[in-house]
């Protein structure tokens, strides 16, 4: 009997998700479902879970190597990240998040590394933040054939000019600003568009206003689908969470308690068991024993 969930499938069973596929959900009006993934372990639980896109977000300098914030995060450790998560994946979309000055500097620069995203690290789109200050770099990627993932509103990459992570798009201007941006990314060529932390309303304004799909995370029910941090949900880090997480799992405290009770196995002398050792043949335990016997002897 298959130990499966309900809603879990078979990873020969699913279908190949691709940008077109993003696309065609939206217009059936089918939600997206989106999760960051970092490893290997993680991406073949979600990709079995029938997750539609896995984003190897740069969250992961905050909640896998303990940044402060995702400005550190450099080209090398996403591509690793990346590399490990597609192994695991057969049918989900996967998206590169391009790391702070990755594609900012110039757009030879942007076109190079997010090449080696689907080069080097095994990925098949690429996600940056910013408006119409990015659409040259937007464009150049695009036209190097590789699919680009927008994102508007809270872009953790600015919390500096920000003054931290805070929502956007709750005056009339800046949300009009952001309703402009949105329609500027879709006409430069994005396949979909991310929005974090802006009102409600103005999300699903936006979503009805763009043929291509947006994805919420702390926007609203009204975006097309759907993106969290996993480790969020999953309750594995415990520094903050943000207030439109739903957490779905306590992960830290089963970790915790599954650790403090090996750690008194080990002190109890309960583990290892019987059944955890290895053990040799009675006979060729005699021949050693004789055979060191007879060494001890011979130095005496
Ligand atoms: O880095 C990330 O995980 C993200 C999502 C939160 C959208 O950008």
């Amino acid at each position: 009997m298959s130990t499966l969930p309900p809603n879990a499938t078979t990873q020969t069973t699913r279908k190949k998700i691709t940008t077109l596929a993003f696309r065609l959900k939206k217009e059936r009006g089918e939600s997206i479902a989106m999760l960051t993934g970092y490893d290997y372990p993680t991406a073949l639980v979600l990709d079995q879970a029938g997750i539609d896109a896995i984003l190897v977000g740069d969250s992961l300098g905050m909640v896998v190597l303990g940044y402060e914030n995702t400005l550190p995060v450099t080209m090398d450790e996403m591509l690793h990240h990346c590399r490990a998560v597609a192994r695991g994946v057969r049918a989900a979309l996967l998206i590169g998040d391009m790391p702070f000055m990755s594609y900012q500097v110039s757009t030879e620069e942007a076109i190079r590394n997010a090449g080696r995203f689907l080069q080097q690290g095994g990925m098949e789109a690429v996600k940056l933040e910013g408006g119409r200050e990015r659409l040259n770099a937007i464009r150049a990627i695009i036209g190097a054939g590789i699919p680009v993932m927008g994102h508007l509103g809270l872009t953790p990459q600015s919390v500096n000019l920000l003054g931290g992570f805070r929502p956007q798009g709750r005056t009339a201007i800046t949300a009009e600003r952001l309703f402009e941006d949105a329609i500027l990314l879709e006409e430069a060529g994005c396949f979909s568009l991310v929005l974090e932390s802006v009102p409600a309303r103005l999300a699903r304004m936006v979503s009805k206003r763009l043929t291509i799909p947006t994805i919420g995370i702390g926007a609203g029910e009204g975006c097309d689908g759907q993106v969290l941090v996993t480790h969020d949900i999953l309750g594995l880090f415990d520094r903050f969470t943000p207030k439109f997480v739903r957490k779905y799992a306590d992960l830290h405290t089963e970790m915790l308690n599954a650790i403090t009770s090996y750690i008194a196995d080990v002190q109890g002398h309960i583990f290892p068991a019987k059944e955890h050792t290895v053990e040799m043949p009675d006979e060729e335990w005699e021949a050693f024993i004789h055979h060191f016997d007879r060494q001890i002897q011979r130095h005496e």
